[in-house]
Parts: structure tokens; C-alpha cells; sequence
């Protein structure tokens, strides 16, 4: 059977669970968890499900996480047919553990499949995949503040052949790994470098799809902000260079002295983020004027020395709510309020991560328990 295109497709595929027979030993184990900072630090398992055109997902496994043999004419290696996504496991203030709104990454999984035109993983599979490895892994969970088990699953285009077309064969996999902040630093916020050479997607581009190449794109940029002692690369918009995008893994919110806030539009440039729709979602039942509008920068940096925009923060799963405490563009540089995190953002945060962790209400059922 062949579920390109089945959203809900019965997966009833069995998981086949093989344990890694060499697990980290519990003191090593204690020894990461302590300090894992973010994607250093991965679990004793993986995911692994196999696709082709005749046979549809099938071969789904749970097995020791260990390196790939891939054939070197294997298509994602030359046309970079590959997508990923991340979200975050939490343990949960009663021990069980929970995911934080999966089906989102499952669709979102799906519309990227379909931008790179790959084959699509039914929805109910991709978090099937996840409980399994959350399952495997459960004492791979930090104990530490803002501590996570990031999950990664991502999907290649296997086929060996180097004709440019469609893969009739996909690998997908789901890693895991103890995570804790993204930021090294520890600064109380973020400082940003606009780039003004490098743009990271354009209209008709692939900027709405979570593909690898999106972020290959970004990198010279961001190697070069952080040579200069910046923490990420503000991307503007590629047809007039003026509009505000977003980072190169995080969205932007803007912050108003009248209490509006304001994020740039989804218009197929910027990932859709999961964390700013339930930033967004949070925002408006609070009753807060919410504008989706283009930003420019001569206005971000006027409204910033005016006064009238008092905060601005970053937003996505690895980064959470993160404060922009300066930014650096064409013109010049300046600060945002008093340069560290205002009480907007900071309550933003709060009420995000108490829904993240179960420690306030749910009311729109974004928290998944596994157990
Ligand atoms: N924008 C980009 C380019 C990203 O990589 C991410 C991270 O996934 C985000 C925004 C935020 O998305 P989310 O909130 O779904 O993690
Ligand atoms: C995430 O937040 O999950 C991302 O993929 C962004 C990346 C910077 C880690």
C-alpha cells in the first residue's frame, strides 16, 4: 500500500523493538544529564521506518542508536531531498511524561514532505515514533531547570541514483536527545546581527518547509554574527531586503509601549512555528491586540529609539521565549527597553512553559500524555 498522500492512513505497522545491549551506564548517564547543553548529549535508541513507492512505510523499528551505512550515490547526499522536525518531551511535574502539541509537527512534517516532494508519514505513525523512543528512553530526561528531551525526527531520500527526480525511497528517523538551553551564553538576552548580504528563502522558495537546506543556507551568515560576538542572524525579506523575517531557527515578536504586539506574516518564507501560533493563541485570549503584519527595520529601529516598542523576544522550541536585548543593522546598532527581558516576555514565557510542564490548565489540549 502506498501512503504518499493519506493523511489519517491506518499505520497499524508494528514496532519492532531490538534494546541497544550496550547502554550508557546509569553514572555516565547522570554525568551528561548534568550539563547537556543542546544536541551533544543523545539517547542509547532510535526510531527507524523505511518507505518505498511498491511497498508504502514498512520495516518500522526501535533499535541502538548507531551510525549509518549509506551507498555515497544515495540522493540526499547530492540533491539535499531531506526535512526534519523538533519538538520537546517533558516530564512532567507528577513523573509522567508528555509531549507538547505533536500532531502540529506531524502536519507540518507532512507540508514539508510535500514541498520537497517527498513521501508523506500518516500523522498517526509520526507520533507513534515518538512515544516509542520516548518510551525506550524515559531515563534520558534531565533534571535540571528547562531540561527536555528534544526529539528530532527528520527523513531522507534513500534511493541510490543520481538522476535528478523524486526519491522512490525514504528513511526516517527519530533521535533523541537530553537537552537543556539552546544559548551557551547565559546572557539575560540575545543580541542580533541583521545580515545585510545573505537572505535565508524567497517567494516560491522553500523558507515555509523545515528542509535542511534552509539552514545550510543560513550558515555563512550565522558564522559570521557569531564571529562578531552576536548570538543569531536577523533574515530580511529577499525581494526588497527590508521587511523583518525571522532568525534562522526562531520566529520574532515585537512588543508595543500601547500593549499590541506584532509578528511578521506567514507568506511562505518563514517556518510557521508552533511556538509563536500558541504565543499568538495565548496573546489574543489575554485580549491583547495581535497584529500578523510585515516590520521593516528603519521601523524596528525607530520604534526601538523612540520608545514606542519596548520588547522584542525570539520564539521556538529549542529557544523557548528568548529576550532580544540589541540588534545591529545597516544603520547602526540599539537597544530594546533596558536591553534585558521585559515583563511582557517574561510573562509570555511563564505561561508557556507552566502549560509546557503541566502546571497550569490546558485548555486547548496541547499536552499529550504518553503515560
Ligand atoms: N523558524 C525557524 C527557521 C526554525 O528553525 C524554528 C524552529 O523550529 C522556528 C522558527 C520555530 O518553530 P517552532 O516554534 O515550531 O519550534
Ligand atoms: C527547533 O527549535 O526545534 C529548531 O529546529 C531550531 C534549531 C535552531 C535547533
Amino acid at each position: 500500500m502506498n501512503d504518499r498522500t493519506s493523511p489519517h492512513a491506518p499505520t497499524a505497522l508494528p514496532f519492532v523493538v531490538e534494546r541497544n545491549a550496550h547502554p550508557v551506564n546509569s553514572e555516565e548517564r547522570a554525568r551528561l544529564l548534568a550539563d547537556p547543553g543542546f544536541g551533544r548529549v543523545f539517547t542509547d535508541h532510535m526510531v527507524m521506518i523505511r518507505y518505498n513507492d511498491a511497498k508504502g512505510w514498512h520495516d518500522a523499528k526501535v533499535m541502538p542508536r548507531g551510525p549509518l551505512s549509506i551507498d555515497p550515490a544515495t540522493a540526499v547526499l547530492h540533491y539535499a531531498q531531506e526535512i526534519f522536525e523538533g519538538l520537546k518531551a517533558y516530564k512532567l511535574a507528577d513523573g509522567s511524561m508528555a509531549l507538547f502539541r505533536p500532531e502540529a509537527n506531524a502536519r507540518r512534517f507532512r507540508d514539508s514532505a510535500q514541498r520537497l516532494a517527498m513521501a508523506e508519514l500518516p500523522e498517526d505513525l509520526f507520533i507513534e515514533s515518538l512515544r516509542q523512543i520516548v518510551t525506550i528512553d524515559r531515563d534520558w530526561f534531565p533534571d535540571i531547570e528547562g531540561g527536555s528531551l528534544y526529539l528530532r525526527p527528520f527523513m531522507f531520500a534513500s534511493e541510490v541514483f543520481l538522476g535528478v527526480k523524486p526519491s522512490s525511497e525514504y528513511i526516517y528517523i527519530v533521535l533523541a536527545s537530553s537537552v537543556g538551553g539552546y544559548f551557551k551564553s547565559g546572557a539575560p538576552a540575545i543580541s542580533l546581527l541583521v545580515s545585510q548580504e545573505h537572505t535565508r528563502a524567497a517567494p516560491g522558495g522553500t523558507g515555509a518547509a523545515k528542509c535542511g537546506g534552509n539552514y545550510a543556507a543560513s550558515l555563512v551568515a550565522q558564522a559570521d554574527a557569531i564571529a562578531k560576538g552576536f548570538d543569531q542572524v536577523v533574515f530580511l525579506d529577499a525581494a526588497e531586503r527590508r521587511w523583518v523575517e525571522e532568525l534562522g531557527g526562531m520566529n520574532l515578536f515585537f512588543v508595543f509601549s500601547d500593549g499590541s504586539i506584532q509578528t511578521p506574516p506567514l507568506g511562505g518564507t518563514i517556518l510557521p512555528g508552533i511556538t509563536r501560533d500558541a504565543l499568538l493563541t495565548l496573546a489574543r485570549e489575554d485580549g491583547i491586540v495581535v497584529r500578523e503584519e510585515p516590520y521593516s527595520i528603519e521601523q524596528w529601529q525607530a520604534d526601538a529609539e523612540s520608545g514606542r516598542l519596548t520588547e522584542a523576544f525570539a520564539c521556538g522550541t529549542a529557544a523557548v521565549v528568548t529576550p532580544i536585548g540589541r540588534v545591529t543593522g545597516a544603520n547602526g546598532a540599539f537597544s530594546i527597553g533596558a536591553g534585558g527581558p521585559g515583563q511582557f516576555t517574561t510573562r509570555m514565557k511563564d505561561r508557556l512553559v507552566a502549560i509546557q510542564r503541566g502546571l497550569a490548565p490546558d485548555p486547548h489540549h496541547w499536552v499529550m500524555r504518553l503515560d
